[in-house]
């Protein structure tokens, strides 16, 4: 019998002619989950200061907050989890790492580190100090705080369509070329330790970069002498999309389009939580002076050098689960599962991200909330409303999102979005309908939703704990709206 080779995209066609995105794997474990009642969400919220990262997942019934460590595990991860060895210094499990990031990332040096923000503190304490200037794609939260942490600046040089919420532009995420030669020119190559470029970027709706953007970086990075460093944390799905998108691709394994972006790249770090399904994080390269550079910093912030902070079980899972992101048939799921949701909504006129990226549905909230204005948080307003009325938690990535600047004031976001998370095969497909069903109610009941003002903001990374409470009693008029629709539905 003939089998569909596992790194093969799955193109099942229904005969009905619907589009559905068919699940190739099937649910061996689950966990039980509850949908409490609206007043029950209702004082959730107050009780988490309007912030879904505050909720206790008893409130929550899809947890739509991140990828990151949520993404379903293999039966092969786990099992390479009993077979961890446990050893202070030079355990077998991290030598099974180091291959299998030869293997796949193509990078012979190796230091671990626990999650990517670690991965991002090292790069920024060897490289980052008070004058320096990181041209990126785009930042992200952790990799930014890092950055302005060691008196760093950093300047985003996207295209001007990445901030079209509506657009069909393949390669939102690329690096604009001539402004990157400009900023260089100006800032000069000694205030420039490195690029940073950000493997299917996050904050602008899962974008993803070209190759052929990536060389046009890497030249001048040569032209130059500076280093270009890969956020790799969704490389996976960056590959598959350039396997979609990108004609020079289109018959490449994802193998050889993820060797193609890290080849280019000097230092590649990623966040294991993503990458590889499982826990952990790390840096890689081939230069052995760049891997000196941070040798130091792994046993000072993180461990010894053959674990750096992560357990070794989830050592056994991250180099199995590495292999396992070649896989496209694993690998699209979630994609496909986006591109279902994103154009299901688009199709009723309800401002998503298009076209569809990766790692979630990102929601346009300076739309829907057009009647709410920035300085009362669109984003985090219809991530608080969303979560009452559906029980289902996304995360607001707009200005909460956002540090405020050196002087202390807002920096308003040029996207204000609700982020809808969608791990790797956790979800099914009839609570992707789900989703769809009550956000057409929210957006048809939009005018509903208030916004919001902060109580308790923390001084770093703010919207992680910070505290904020409605500026109107709009979370009681929503949620009679939604009895009076609903009745004792929950
Ligand atoms: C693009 C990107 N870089 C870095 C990080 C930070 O990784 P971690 O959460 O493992 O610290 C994340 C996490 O979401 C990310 O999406």
């Amino acid at each position: 019998m003939s089998q569909i080779p596992m790194s093969q995209s799955p193109q099942v066609k229904f005969y009905s002619g619907e589009n559905i995105p068919l699940e190739l794997h099937k649910v061996r474990v689950v966990q039980k989950l509850h949908l409490v009642p609206i007043e029950r969400r209702l004082e959730a919220l107050h009780e988490g200061g309007f912030n879904t990262f505050r909720l206790n997942t008893v409130d929550v019934f899809l947890d739509m907050l991140t990828d990151s460590g949520t993404n379903a595990m293999s039966d092969k991860q786990m099992a390479a989890m009993m077979m961890a060895d446990d050893a202070y210094a030079g355990s077998q499990s991290f030598y099974r790492l180091k291959t299998a990031v030869e293997e796949v990332l193509g990078k012979k040096y190796l230091l671990p580190a626990h999650q990517g923000r670690a991965a991002e503190n090292i790069i920024s304490n060897a490289y980052v100090k008070k004058g320096s200037l990181i041209p990126m794609n785009y930042h992200f939260t952790t990799a930014l705080a890092h950055i302005t942490q060691y008196g760093g600046k950093i300047v985003e040089l996207l295209y001007s369509e990445a901030y079209n919420i509506k657009s069909t532009h393949p390669f939102k995420g690329n690096m604009n070329i001539e402004k990157l030669k400009e900023v260089i020119e100006q800032h000069g190559v000694k205030n420039i330790p490195y690029i940073r470029m950000e493997a299917s970027t996050n904050l602008i709706g899962g974008q993803p970069f070209s190759i052929a953007n990536l060389r046009e970086v890497r030249a001048i990075a040569d032209h130059y002498g500076i280093k270009l460093v890969l956020d790799a944390s969704l490389l996976g799905e960056n590959a598959y999309l350039v396997k979609q998108r990108e004609p020079e691709f289109a018959d490449k394994s994802m193998a050889e389009i993820i060797l193609a972006m890290t080849e280019l790249s000097d230092i590649v770090y990623f966040s294991a939580r993503k990458l590889s399904s499982s826990r952990g994080g790390g840096i890689c390269t081939n230069s052995l002076e760049i891997y000196r550079e941070f040798e130091p910093l792994v046993p000072l912030f993180e461990g010894f050098l053959t674990y750096g902070g992560i357990s070794v079980r989830e050592i056994e899972a991250m180099a199995v689960g590495l292999h396992e992101t070649l896989d496209e048939s694993m690998i699209c799921q979630s994609p496909q599962f986006i591109e279902y949701l994103v154009n299901a909504l688009d199709g009723k006129g309800i401002p998503v991200v298009t076209p569809a990226g990766v790692l979630g549905c990102h929601v346009d909230a300076m739309q829907i909330c057009a009647h709410i204005p920035q300085t009362q948080y669109p984003a985090g307003s219809l991530a608080a409303a969303f979560y009452l009325i559906s029980g289902v938690r996304g995360m607001e990535r707009g200005s909460i999102s956002n540090q405020r600047d050196e002087y202390g004031n807002e920096t308003y976001a040029d996207m204000e979005l609700l982020r809808l998370a969608v791990p790797r095969r956790v979800f099914t497909l009839s609570q992707i309908k789900y989703v769809e069903d009550r956000l057409t109610w929210l957006y048809e009941n939009r005018s509903l939703i208030g916004g919001l003002r902060f109580v308790y903001e923390p001084p770093v990374l703010r919207f992680f704990m910070g505290g904020l409470e409605p500026v109107s009693d709009w979370p009681q008029r929503l949620m009679a709206k939604f009895k009076k629709d609903f009745g004792d539905s929950l």
